[in-house]
């Protein structure tokens, strides 16, 4: 197995840095959009045949350094009794929501073998045949919450922010089921054999400081030490990260996923050398023409030649309007770079 990208994790990579993206398997792909159209996207995401099969379609078509399990962070919400719908239009939905102190009280905690079996079957199916490490993921605690509580309005979160401040306690018992169910899910993820793991923490950043560290971090820091007996390599993403590095860094995960506001070189200073650093290009430069993202992916790689420790990404996901062709140049670019 080629571990560029594993070397890079602990910061002991030579050579080029390894490349993948966040949503690699995704829209902006025909062949995705043509499964899409015979599947639902919940079949997708419980059907370990087909899920294995998105999770492969970008190592064939893109090169890419790293697999991502295709699921989605809410699947989860399912270990909690909890139903979740992905609708055309409007983002998921999990049902019902989330809103009472007695509800959080009643929420079971089933077994995620059981409840999750689709996706532990998904990871054996892809560790039988993949020639690059794959990575399993969960999301962060709050991130979770916040669409069990405000799925249907979450763009204010509404109802999140109004528990924060009206009933704290009953909030951090919902936050402590969510961080049991992860760790169940997590540990699962690995015994199945994902090589690393990324915790998608995407809300972080409507939280100001103070809530970050009430209400987000010290779950992040159970699941990371939950995971420490098993040595797996940890990436941590949020939106807006590159504003709050040193809380993150202090975290003690062995990877930062940063957005675009600041170059990666900056940020790169801003971390010890034994944390390694993922991103950072502005997903929106995808966009632009080829010569355009070579420009930008290149200045970017400049800035990082000869540092060990750096895993290239976007700074968050691909976005469904991206021509396949840019985002495949994006990885030609990388891979090519000497
Ligand atoms: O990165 C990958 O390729 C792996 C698969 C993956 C999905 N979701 C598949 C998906 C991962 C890692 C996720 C994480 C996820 N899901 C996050 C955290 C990352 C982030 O973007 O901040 C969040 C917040 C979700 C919740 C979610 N799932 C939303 C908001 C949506 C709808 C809007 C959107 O971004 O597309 C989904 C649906 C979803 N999850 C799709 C995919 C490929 C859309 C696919 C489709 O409509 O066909």
């Amino acid at each position: 197995m080629k571990c560029r990208f594993l070397d890079a994790l602990s910061c002991s990579n030579v050579g080029r840095a390894p490349v993948w993206l966040m949503r690699q398997a995704g829209r902006y792909m025909p062949e995705y959009q043509a499964l899409r159209r015979k599947h639902s996207l919940w079949e997708l995401f419980h059907c370990p045949d087909l899920a294995a099969e998105v999770t492969r379609l970008p190592l064939a078509l893109l090169q890419v350094d790293a697999a991502i399990l295709f699921s989605d962070i809410l699947v989860i919400a399912e270990a909690l009794g909890l139903t979740i719908h992905f609708p055309d239009q409007g983002g998921p939905r999990i049902e019902p929501a989330i809103r009472t102190a007695d509800q959080v009280a009643q929420l079971p905690l089933l077994p995620v073998e059981e409840k999750l079996k689709f996706v532990f079957e998904t990871i054996a199916q892809l560790r039988a045949d993949l020639s690059v490490p794959l990575i399993g993921f969960c999301g962060g605690p709050f991130t979770v919450a916040s669409y069990c509580i405000d799925s249907a309005s979450k763009d204010s979160f509404t109802f999140t922010k109004r528990w924060m401040r009206e009933d704290p306690q009953s909030l951090h018992h919902l936050l402590h089921k969510i961080t049991q169910v992860s760790i169940a899910y997590l540990k699962g993820q690995v015994r199945q054999g994902v090589d690393a793991i990324q915790i998608f923490d995407s809300w972080l950043n409507i939280l100001n400081q103070e809530e970050r560290h009430t209400f987000a971090y010290p779950y992040l820091q159970q699941i990371l030490r939950a995971l420490a007996e098993f040595s797996v390599p940890v990436i941590l993403f949020c939106r807006h990260s590159s504003l709050f590095s040193q809380e993150l860094v202090a975290l003690g995960s062995t990877c930062i996923s940063f957005d675009w506001l600041k170059p990666i070189a900056a940020l790169r200073r801003e971390v010890p050398r034994s944390i390694a650093v993922q991103g950072n290009l502005d997903p929106s430069i995808l966009k632009l023409s080829p010569s355009e993202i070579t420009r930008a992916t290149e200045e970017m790689l400049r800035s990082m030649q000869g540092e060990k420790g750096y895993i290239v990404n976007l700074g968050h996901g691909v976005t469904p309007d991206v021509p396949f062709e840019h985002v495949r140049h994006f990885v030609d670019v990388v891979t090519s770079f000497c």
